[in-house]
């Protein structure tokens, strides 16, 4: 829609490198997308595709012997790639905040919840005891934490993992972020609390206006949480779209791969799960050709072999990187 506002995130050919025995590997390789405010993006892949690399970039939390590149990697109109120490320390918790796989390690055993809260909601917006007690109590009840005034005297161990996962999403609504970034945030939770959580993500970004970016390895919750998907494939994008044109009309074969291999898609109860054959390639190992031509049912022996697909356009919003499909349309990858 030409009167749509600017992303606030514009990503264009970002890549993660690090050195090994043969030589420089790619782990993230030529990503580009770009988010609105108010807008989600699903990244969805199989363990070791690079989603939480690409994430990590965001926050300049790759690893030090990593090497990220990007033509471009703009947060509201500014290189991320240029800033320092002191700019990086600026833009995270406050603008963009990231919720972690699993709480339990992301959030200190040893200081209390009230603490913990208190302390970010301090260093990033400061303001007098009584204002960031009423801040720590407001993000807490946001998240859904109930009784921040009497229960936010726990220890993380003290409560159970769901609420732990609320204190998480606390942690980073404290600062007012315009982006979270939710890493399998629910991986590790039962279905119902999984569903409340996604359900409370859905709302706070509806309400608060937040950009939000969702890694799932479970496209049924992409379905939830809407938005645009990127499906990923060792370190690259292999198709984009919004949420129910991919899931309904998925157009790469490892995108159809992984939709006959969930557990959660209604349409397939009657349908006995059909997991991937192989396994993911090693990083650089897939280099060169359509990175998923060692498991795909349709690759073309010399073309996937040599030459990576471009983009081939679906609709005005869905595209796919697929020699098969640029071939011979839906029919080729059935
Ligand atoms: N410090 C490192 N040095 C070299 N390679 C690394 C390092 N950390 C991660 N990798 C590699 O980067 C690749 C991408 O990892 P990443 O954690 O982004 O995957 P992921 O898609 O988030 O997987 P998961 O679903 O398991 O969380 C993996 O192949 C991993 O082995
Ligand atoms: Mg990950």
């Amino acid at each position: 829609m030409s009167d749509s506002p600017k992303p606030v995130l514009e990503v264009e050919n970002l890549s993660v490198r690090f050195p090994s025995q043969r030589g420089e590997v790619a782990v993230v390789d030529g990503l580009s997308f770009q988010l609105r405010a108010g807008e989600s993006l699903v990244i969805a892949g199989e363990s070791g595709s690079g989603k939480s690399m690409a994430c990590r970039t965001l926050l300049g939390i790759t690893p030090d012997s990593s090497r990220v590149d990007a033509d471009r990697l703009d947060w509201k109109g500014q290189g991320l790639l240029a800033l320092d120490r002191a700019g990086w320390n600026a833009l995270r918790g406050a603008e963009i905040a990231m919720i972690f796989q699993d709480p339990a390690a992301a959030l200190n055993p040893l200081i209390t919840v009230e603490t913990l809260i208190s302390d970010a909601i301090r260093q990033h917006r400061g303001g007098t005891r009584a204002e960031v007690r009423a801040r720590t109590i407001e993000a807490l009840s946001r998240a859904g934490f109930p009784e921040p005034e009497f229960r936010m005297k726990a220890f993380p161990g003290e409560l159970s993992g769901g609420l732990r996962q609320r204190v998480a999403i606390a942690l980073a609504l404290s600062c007012e972020p315009s982006l979270i970034i939710a890493d399998e945030a629910t991986t590790n939770l039962d279905v119902s609390i999984q569903a409340q959580i996604v359900e409370l993500l859905r709302f706070l970004q509806a309400d608060l206006g937040l950009a939000l970016i969702f890694v799932t390895h479970d496209l049924g919750l992409a379905r939830e949480i809407g938005g645009d998907l990127m499906v990923m494939y060792a370190g690259q994008a292999v198709e984009y779209g919004r949420v129910p044109e991919v899931l309904e009309d998925p157009c790469h074969p490892y995108t159809r791969g992984l939709l006959r291999s969930a557990p959660t898609m209604a349409s397939d109860r009657n349908t006995p799960l059909q997991p991937i054959p192989g396994t993911a390639p090693r990083p650089g190992e897939a280099a060169g050709g359509a990175p998923f031509r060692a498991r795909c049912p349709v690759a073309m022996e010399r073309l996937c072999e040599r030459e990576n697909p471009g983009w081939t356009r679906v609709s005005d919003t869905h595209r796919v990187a697929c020699h098969r499909f640029a071939a011979e349309g839906r029919g080729g990858v059935q």
